[in-house]
């Protein structure tokens, strides 16, 4: 499954939903390149998810299967990666809790991904358990000592806040874990259909991975487009406008693409045309990754079999590291 000399890599996702676009050019793209180069683990982070979901716990069970289902159905590979889910390994409880005494308050009050999200949260419905989640995410990374986090550009901070602890930890206790490096995918943040800078399941501006081809059809149909241009003939603005940013993320064919942009530019072809071929560039896109995950779904004891094996190796790692490191810390008695 693994080989020793590879370095590694840790990253993961919450299981509140299917996978969309957004995931897949801001991250997922990379964990499927990166599997050879890599020994990876892919973490689906159920414990995380509890911090804001507790009263969906039914839509994080069917999440964990989703987002199996999602990983497996975009390339990532079983037989050469490890999938772990969270809560299965309980030592990212125990790690996350030991880092949470290295980790100042100030580091959670500075950190800007983890203020934009409490900001949204009433603070009566901001849970202790989610006000730390960027600790237990520093534990995800520690267990496998991981080398390289490929994530979406808001996860940023998170890896600066490992970066720190790590230091923290090396510095006090002996080096035991290498400062790992951040990884963007070529599309940092794609924008939502409706034009908003961020697809997002909570905002329902989102093409799914699993959406069918007229899901796909209808949601481009509807897809904000240049508010400016009343006609077919009036000249088109490619900036802010998610149509293009679309065309040039998933359609291979690039001459379509600069001829469609001139075209728009000059007022020579309409928003319908356009998004016409957008609907079948993306849905040559995804009909490989719905193939499948037809195939996944018929098999759903293939998704288990990776899920627990997974976890399993996991788990033997993440006790490696933990005894580790209760002895650096000195909490060993007898
Ligand atoms: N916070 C990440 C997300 O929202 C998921 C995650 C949990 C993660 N643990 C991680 C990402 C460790 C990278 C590394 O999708």
């Amino acid at each position: 499954m693994t080989s020793g000399s590879k370095k590694r890599i840790l990253t993961g996702i919450r299981p509140t939903g299917a996978l969309h676009l957004g995931h897949y050019v801001g991250a997922l793209e990379n964990w499927v390149r990166l599997q050879d180069e890599y020994d990876c683990f892919f973490l689906i982070a159920d414990y995380q998810a509890l911090g804001d979901h507790l009263d969906d716990i039914e839509g994080i069970r069917r999440s964990v299967i989703d987002v199996g289902l999602d990983w497996l159905a975009v390339g990532l590979d079983p037989e050469m990666s490890t999938f772990v889910i969270q809560s299965h390994v309980p030592e990212h409880a125990e790690l996350a809790m030991l880092l949470s005494m290295l980790t100042p308050l100030g580091m959670l009050e500075r950190n800007p991904t983890l203020k934009a999200e409490t900001d949204q949260l009433e603070t009566r419905s901001l849970s202790v358990g989610f006000y730390t989640y960027p600790v237990s995410q520093v534990a995800d990374i520690l267990l496998p000592k991981a080398h390289l986090v490929p994530v979406g550009e808001d996860q940023l901070p998170h890896i600066e806040m490992t970066r720190e602890i790590v230091r923290r930890f090396n510095n006090r206790y002996g080096e035991l874990f290498p400062e790992p490096q951040s990884l963007v995918g070529r599309v940092a943040r794609l924008p939502g259909t409706d034009g908003q800078a961020k697809m997002s399941k909570s905002i329902g501006n989102a093409i799914y991975l699993s959406d069918d081809e007229d899901t796909v059809n209808r949601k481009v149909r509807g897809m904000y487009t240049d508010p400016t241009r009343l006609r077919a003939t009036d000249p088109g603005h490619l900036e802010g406008n998610p149509v293009f940013d679309y065309h040039d993320a998933f359609n291979s064919d690039k001459a379509e693409v600069e001829e469609l942009k001139t075209r728009y530019r000059a007022g020579t072809v309409g928003d319908v045309e356009v998004k016409q071929r957008l609907a079948v560039a993306l849905n040559n896109f995804l009909e490989p990754i719905r193939e499948k995950r037809a195939y996944y779904e018929e098999h759903p004891d293939q998704v288990r079999e990776a899920l627990m094996e997974g976890t399993r190796h996991a788990k033997q790692v993440a006790e490696a590291t933990m005894a580790e490191v209760r002895e650096r810390m000195g909490i060993t008695y007898f």
